[in-house]
């Protein structure tokens, strides 16, 4: 039997759902039968046999609804093959200190299941794409204050690298495609 693979995302931006969708055609084209959705869509995990799923990081944390999902179905996270992916752009810098910082997001994750990979990628940020005037305000400083210009900076190739090395984590033993 096919493993059937849900990769799942919380994106307020679109960044950590284009990640996602990238995870997403590199499983299918290694020949697996994969979903990429929305968190905020899936209700149901029966279908599936394994799972990644991916935050964008606001305030050094996961959203509250990809915690909220983990929480919620953390009997079954346990049991199948989970990998976990993080988006944000402090890794976009040269600053070591501030990367130093980016495993410990997974900390709360750890907390709840036992994932079997890890992926942490530089996102994407364009304060002129948030609506209110506070938050574009709000996101200049934070980008001035960590020294980056608003970009596009994430590395597809090593996105494609890490889920090919993901990718047999996921598919059982067994599964001859
Ligand atoms: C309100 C807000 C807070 C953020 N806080 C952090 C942060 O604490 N650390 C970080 O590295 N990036 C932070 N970022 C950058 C996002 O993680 C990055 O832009 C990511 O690509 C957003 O993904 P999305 O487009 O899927 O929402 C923040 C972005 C926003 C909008």
């Amino acid at each position: 039997m096919t493993t059937k693979i849900l990769v799942t995302f919380a994106s307020p931006g679109g960044a950590t759902a284009g990640v996602a969708a990238a995870i997403g055609q590199k499983l299918a084209s290694a020949g697996a039968e994969v979903d990429v959705r929305s968190i905020n869509e899936v209700t149901d995990l029966s279908a599936y046999q394994a799972f990644i799923i991916g935050s964008a990081i606001h305030g050094g944390r996961w959203m509250p609804e990809a915690m909220a999902f983990i929480e919620r179905h953390h009997d079954i996270l346990q049991q199948m093959p989970t990998a976990v992916f993080q988006v944000c752009m402090m890794l976009a810098t040269h600053n070591e200190q501030y990367k130093k910082l980016v495993p410990g997001w997974f900390a709360p994750i750890r907390s709840q299941i036992r994932p079997v990979a890890e992926g942490s990628f530089s996102g994407a940020l364009q304060p002129g794409k948030y609506p209110k005037l506070i938050e574009k305000l709000g996101l200049r400083i934070f980008l001035a204050a960590i020294k980056l210009k608003a970009g596009d900076y994430r590395d597809w190739d090593a996105i494609r690298t890490w889920t090919d090395s993901v990718s047999p984590l996921l598919i059982s033993k067994g599964d001859n495609g």
